[in-house]
């Protein structure tokens, strides 16, 4: 039996060569990439500085590929927003830094965008037991945010798993993102758990042919059975 759900596959572009970005972003649109992942850092909600609002602005003048902003900030209610008017298609704050979070994902669903919520490895489902009603999706991260080409988090895949089936008896419509130490040998493992939409910096970024590694990624999540 083949596993013909639709999966995103989110090339991050942490793990891109920045002085070619755009030919990079074109290289991994030609491989068959959905969505383009971008990992925002402030270097207090986590130990790293990335990019920001002027990146992704240039970025969707290059690119058709929806860009997915991923907020490792410590004050995302007062961004998300910003990063919506930029461009961005999907905004996700992680719940661990929002103390207004409904008021935060209402406002990126507000300017049209799709609002997602992030949770550490060590953040609990529980803490989504409101939320989940008022997002699209849900990110569960399967390293410490912060830094590329970390080693996968093994009880992730349950974590998922578990999201999967809340998320199926509520019978809500989100889908879940994982992120962090995504490669070949664990991704048909995550689609099965039941992730739609895979990020994955260094296992494309890292490799000498970005083009070639989406296309290899997008075809291990098919599950033969
Ligand atoms: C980590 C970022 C990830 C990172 C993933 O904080 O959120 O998006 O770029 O990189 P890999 O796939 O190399 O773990
Ligand atoms: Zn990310």
């Amino acid at each position: 039996m083949v596993n013909d759900k639709t999966v995103d596959i989110a090339p991050s572009i942490l793990s891109a060569d920045f002085s070619r970005l755009g030919q990079q972003i074109e290289a991994v649109e030609r491989g068959g990439a959905t969505l383009l992942h971008v990992d925002v850092m402030d270097g207090h909600f986590v130990p790293n500085i990335t990019v920001g609002l002027p990146v992704v602005k240039s970025i969707t003048r290059c690119t058709r590929l929806p860009i997915d902003a991923h907020l490792m900030i410590s004050k995302p209610g007062v961004y998300a927003e910003q990063f919506v008017r930029a461009g961005a298609k999907m905004v996700s704050v992680h719940v661990e830094a929002d103390a207004q979070l409904h008021r935060t994902l209402m406002s990126i669903k507000g300017l049209g965008a799709q609002a997602g919520v992030v949770l550490n490895p060590a953040t609990p489902m529980s803490d989504l037991e409101e939320a989940l009603q008022f997002v699209d999706y849900v990110l569960v991260m399967s390293v410490n945010p912060g830094f590329g080409g970390q080693q996968f988090i093994l009880s992730s895949i349950d974590k998922v798993r578990r999201l999967r089936r809340i998320i199926d008896e509520r019978r809500l419509h989100v889908r879940i993102e994982i992120d962090g130490g995504i490669d070949l040998e664990n991704i048909a493992a995550v689609v099965a758990a039941g992730a739609d939409i895979i990020v994955a910096g260094s296992a494309i970024f890292g490799k000498s042919d970005p083009q070639a590694a989406v296309r290899e990624l997008r075809e291990a999540t098919v599950q033969w059975v």
